[in-house]
C-alpha cells in the first residue's frame, strides 16, 4: 500500500504525520506500506520512521548518474537519503508537469533498479482515450515502451501501478471490474514478453481516488495487489483505514 503525497507537506507537517500514523498501523499488517513524500521531505521521512517497517520512496528521478540537470534528483542521491522506492512516469508528470515519454520512464526505469531502488511505474489512459474506448491501447503502447525494454532480470524487481488519469483526484474511481481488466491486460502484456513466473510474481497496484470507504471493494479482486493513494494518504486515519482493509 503505497501513498503518493505529491506536493503537499513541509519537513516539519511530515513529522507531524509520522507522529500520528506510527500508532496507528498495526504492528502485524500483512504488506508492504510506502510513503512517497516530496523530495525535501525525504529526510524528515526516513527519520521518523526508524525502527518500523515503513518505507519511503521519491516521486521522481532522473536517469543520469550526475550532471548539470538543474532540479533534478538522481537515483543514488534518492538511495544515499535513505529512500528505497521511487514512482516513476506518474500521469501527472507525463502530462502536466515534465511531458515525460515512454522511453523517459523506461530509462528511469532501469536507473532506479540499477541504483537498487524499487520502481512503481505507473500507466493508465486520460478522459478522452477512456472514452473513446482506447483504454487497453493504450496500455498495450505504454508496456511496449516504457516496461517491455526491460531484461528479465530488471523486470522482477518492479512493481506497476495501474492509475487511470480520469479517476486521479476526481473521486470517480475505476469500478473493481474496470480496474481488474486493466491488470489483467497488463499481467497478460507482462507474460507475452517475460513470460508467466514473471507475470505472476508481477505486483500490480490500483491508483485513482481510492478512500476508506472503497479499498474493500478493490481489494476483493485477486488482480489488485495493492493500491497507490494519493490525497487520502495525506491523512494518517484515513491511510491506516486503508492499510487495515488490505
Ligand atoms: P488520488 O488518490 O488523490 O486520486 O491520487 C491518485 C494518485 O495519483 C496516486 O499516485
Amino acid at each position: 500500500m503505497a501513498g503518493n503525497w505529491k506536493m503537499y507537506k513541509t519537513p516539519q507537517e511530515t513529522v507531524r504525520f509520522f507522529e500520528r500514523f506510527k500508532p496507528l498501523l498495526s504492528a502485524n499488517h500483512a504488506c508492504d506500506v510506502v510513503i512517497f513524500p516530496a523530495a525535501i521531505d525525504i529526510p524528515a521521512a526516513v527519520h521518523a520512521i526508524a525502527g518500523t517497517s515503513i518505507q519511503i520512496g521519491g516521486q521522481n528521478l532522473y536517469w543520469a548518474k550526475e550532471g548539470a540537470y538543474t532540479g533534478e534528483t538522481s537515483a543514488a542521491m534518492l538511495s544515499a537519503a535513505g529512500a528505497t522506492w521511487v514512482v516513476v512516469g506518474h500521469s501527472e508528470r507525463r502530462h502536466h508537469v515534465a511531458h515525460e515519454t515512454d522511453a523517459d520512464v523506461l530509462k528511469k526505469t532501469q536507473a532506479a533498479v540499477a541504483a537498487s531502488l524499487t520502481p512503481i511505474v505507473c500507466v493508465g489512459e486520460c478522459l478522452e482515450e477512456h472514452k473513446a474506448g482506447k483504454a487497453h491501447e493504450v496500455l498495450i503502447r505504454q508496456f511496449a515502451g516504457g516496461i517491455a525494454g526491460l531484461t528479465e532480470e530488471q523486470f522482477a524487481q518492479i512493481v506497476i501501478a495501474y492509475e487511470p488519469v480520469w479517476a486521479i483526484g476526481t473521486g470517480h474511481t475505476a469500478t473493481p471490474e474496470i480496474a481488474s481488466k486493466a491488470h489483467t491486460l497488463i499481467r497478460s502484456e507482462a507474460e507475452k514478453r517475460f513470460g508467466e513466473d514473471a507475470a505472476n510474481r508481477l505486483r500490480i497496484l490500483y491508483g485513482g481516488s481510492v478512500k476508506p470507504e472503497n479499498i474493500q471493494g478493490l481489494m476483493k479482486e485477486p488482480e489488485i495487489d495493492g493500491t497507490l493513494v494519493g490525497g487520502a494518504s495525506l491523512d494518517a486515519e484515513s491511510f491506516a483505514r486503508i492499510i487495515a482493509a488490505a
